[in-house]
C-alpha cells in the first residue's frame, strides 16, 4: 500500500522515544539476519519494526531492514538504488515529500523509536 491508512487496526502502545546513538553500520546489524530484531530508520529516527513480519528475510519489505529508508519510502520505491541513497531527498517532488510524511506518521503510530542515527 502507499500509506492510505494511518491508524493501526489494533491499538498500539508506543514508548517514549529513545535517543541511543547508532551509526549506519550499527543500524545495518538490525536486518533480521544478523539480529533477531529489525530496525528501519526514517530521517534518522530508528523504529523497531520487528513485530511487523513484513521486513523479515524473504518478505516484501526486507530491503528496508537495517537501513535508512527515507528516500525510497517517499518515492514508493523498492529499488535498491533508492534505498541505498538513504535520507538523500534530492530531486524530490512535493508529492514525494507528502508521501514521506505519511510514512513518518504510519511508523510513529505503530513502532517504538529505539534510537537516532548519528554520524
Ligand atoms: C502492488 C503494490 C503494493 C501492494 C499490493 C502493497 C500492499 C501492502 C499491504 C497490504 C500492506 C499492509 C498494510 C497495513 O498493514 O496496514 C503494505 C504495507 C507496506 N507497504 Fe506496501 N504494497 C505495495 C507497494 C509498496 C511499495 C512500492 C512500497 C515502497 C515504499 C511499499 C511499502 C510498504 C511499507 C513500508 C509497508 C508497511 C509495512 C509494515 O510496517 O508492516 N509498498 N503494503
Amino acid at each position: 500500500m502507499s500509506q492510505k491508512t494511518y491508524s493501526p487496526k489494533v491499538p498500539v502502545h508506543i514508548d517514549p522515544p529513545k535517543h541511543d546513538p547508532f551509526t549506519l553500520t550499527e543500524l545495518a546489524q538490525y536486518d533480521g539476519v544478523r539480529s533477531d530484531k529489525i530496525y528501519v530508520s526514517i530521517l534518522s529516527n530508528i523504529y523497531d519494526v520487528t513485530r511487523s513480519g513484513s521486513y523479515n528475510p524473504g518478505k516484501n519489505y526486507h530491503i528496508f531492514a537495517g537501513r535508512e529508508s527515507a528516500r525510497a519510502l517517499g518515492k514508493s520505491s523498492l529499488k535498491l538504488e533508492d534505498v541505498l541513497r538513504g535520507d538523500d531527498l534530492e530531486g524530490y517532488t512535493e508529492k514525494e515529500h507528502e508521501t514521506l510524511q505519511g510514512w513518518v506518521r504510519f511508523f510513529e503510530q505503530r513502532y517504538n523509536i529505539v534510537g537516532r542515527v548519528k554520524n
